[in-house]
């Protein structure tokens, strides 16, 4: 029987509960799961690559058929490179549900034998996103059951240096 692979692609910046959620979710109904950090993003991120590599890879030890790795271009070309089926993009709320279908349609326009996977969340994960995480971690509010403690820790380092660092 094949087997069906999955990508789980994203800025992960940092990863968050939510997202560690929806790779235990995508863990059991996919045969391998890739998490796969956008390499090329416009946005200017918080974490390195290879930082928020380090992250996710420190969190996702107890499911033996996820992976990590970071892609550059066309997400339809580097999900034909792996061999897999299916992308996975989680829903949190109505909201996400415009720009998400908009990148679903796209990638189906681009590769008609990839399929997106929508998943939900717990609900206790609804409203977390790695923005408000970020905007959280800078300002010094709790982040407890936000994200990770390896992550919280990092976040909490990235801000302690920010702060030390002559203006
Ligand atoms: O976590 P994000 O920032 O919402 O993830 C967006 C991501 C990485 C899934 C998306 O920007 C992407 O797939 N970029 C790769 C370039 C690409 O294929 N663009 C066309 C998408 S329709």
């Amino acid at each position: 029987m094949q087997r069906v692979i999955a990508i789980y692609p994203g800025t992960f910046d940092p990863p968050t509960n939510g997202h560690l959620d929806l790779i235990q979710r995508g863990a059991r109904i996919f045969d391998e799961l890739v998490v796969a950090i956008l390499r090329n993003s416009e946005k200017a991120p918080l974490f390195s690559v290879e930082e928020r590599l380090e992250m996710l890879r420190e969190c996702i030890t107890p499911w033996e058929n996820v992976r990590v790795e970071s892609f550059a271009g066309l997400l339809v070309d580097y999900a034909r490179e792996r061999g897999a089926h299916a992308v996975l993009r989680g829903i949190r709320a109505v909201s996400d549900y415009e720009y998400e279908l908009q990148m679903a349609w796209m990638n189906r326009k681009l590769d008609p034998s990839l399929e997106t996977v929508f998943m939900m969340p717990a609900g206790a994960y609804s409203y977390l996103s790695s923005r408000l995480v970020r905007e959280i971690g800078a300002l010094g509010g709790a982040l407890g059951g936000l994200v990770p403690a390896s992550v919280e820790s990092r976040l909490r380092e990235r801000f302690r240096d920010a702060q030390a660092a002559p203006r």
